[in-house]
């Protein structure tokens, strides 16, 4: 596989918002232990004989975790802050580009991976457009979806209001009813679920209000003028639930969604 570094294609808010959190990335998406569930989920669906690419490959804080395991990754990522740290973990296997507008050749990738990769920022459909040109005939793409399901608690109520008014389109919606139509459009097969994992966190409204208030989550990331009212309202509203110190236990499951190109 060869993955030339071009400069971004569309740089902007994404790349300069993951720059300034790429210090604290890491540490505060739950480190090396959420790094390594998604590799042991990931890593027994991936050829270990074959290169991978992962796409939107962050701080490589996973990739690492798949090259522990046998597996040769190269990453792509907008962001140059998270590929500094994606760089001193993967060598130079790594490169600055844009999921929309891979700066890889078409037919050359046998699988690729994206973790949180669909939910923060790119076009949906851009991002699978380009991943069916690039894959091989057969090839797969895993992909790891930060949103998903949605929680359905409270507080997952609101934050779910507020994503679909930031993104009527839901052209960052990274779950399998949004993803299996626009794949099928580029000749991308949805197999279906290939590995699941229950997860449970603690949340207050409160942490959940301050969160959006310092970008942490992701739908409330580039936020501006208008939008900047919606997350203004929902963060009064989060404050307005009833006991919002109190964290909901909110129950989920990290999957694995998995894609392969039509032979
Ligand atoms: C939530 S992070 C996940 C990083 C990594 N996959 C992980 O699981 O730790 C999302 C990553 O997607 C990258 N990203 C956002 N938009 C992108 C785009 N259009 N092309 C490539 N990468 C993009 C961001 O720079 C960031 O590193």
């Amino acid at each position: 596989m060869r993955v030339s570094t071009v400069a971004s294609s569309s740089p902007g808010r994404p790349a300069a918002e993951f720059d300034d959190i790429a210090p604290v990335y890491d540490e505060s998406r739950g480190g090396t232990a959420r790094a390594a569930g998604f590799a042991e989920q990931l890593a027994p669906l991936l050829d270990p004989a074959l290169p991978v690419l992962d796409i939107g490959v962050g701080t490589g804080i996973v990739a690492a975790e798949l090259t522990a395991r046998g597996h040769t990754v190269h990453g792509i990522d907008l962001s140059p802050g998270m590929l500094a740290r994606a760089r001193a973990r993967l060598g130079a296997r790594v490169a600055v580009g844009d999921a929309g507008r891979l700066p890889v050749r078409t037919g050359s990738v046998d699988q690729a991976v994206s973790t949180w990769l669909l939910h923060a920022g790119p076009d949906n459909r851009a991002v699978l457009a380009e991943v069916a040109r690039v894959l091989r005939p057969g090839g797969r793409y895993l992909v790891v979806p930060a949103g998903g399901t949605r929680p359905t608690d409270d507080i997952g109520v609101l934050v779910g209001e507020l994503e679909d008014r930031l993104d009527p389109e839901g052209s960052r919606r990274d779950g399998p009813e949004w993803l299996a139509p626009i794949a099928a459009a580029h000749g991308l097969v949805y197999e279906g679920t290939a590995s699941e994992r229950p997860t449970s966190f603690a949340v207050s409204p409160r942490a959940m209000a301050e969160s959006l208030t310092r970008g942490l989550f992701t739908g409330a990331w580039a936020v501006d003028g208008e939008a900047t009212r919606l997350v203004d309202e929902t963060r009064a509203r989060l404050l307005a639930l009833p006991s919002p110190d109190t964290p909901r236990v909110r129950r989920g499951a990290d999957v694995v969604l998995l894609f392969h190109r039509e032979p």
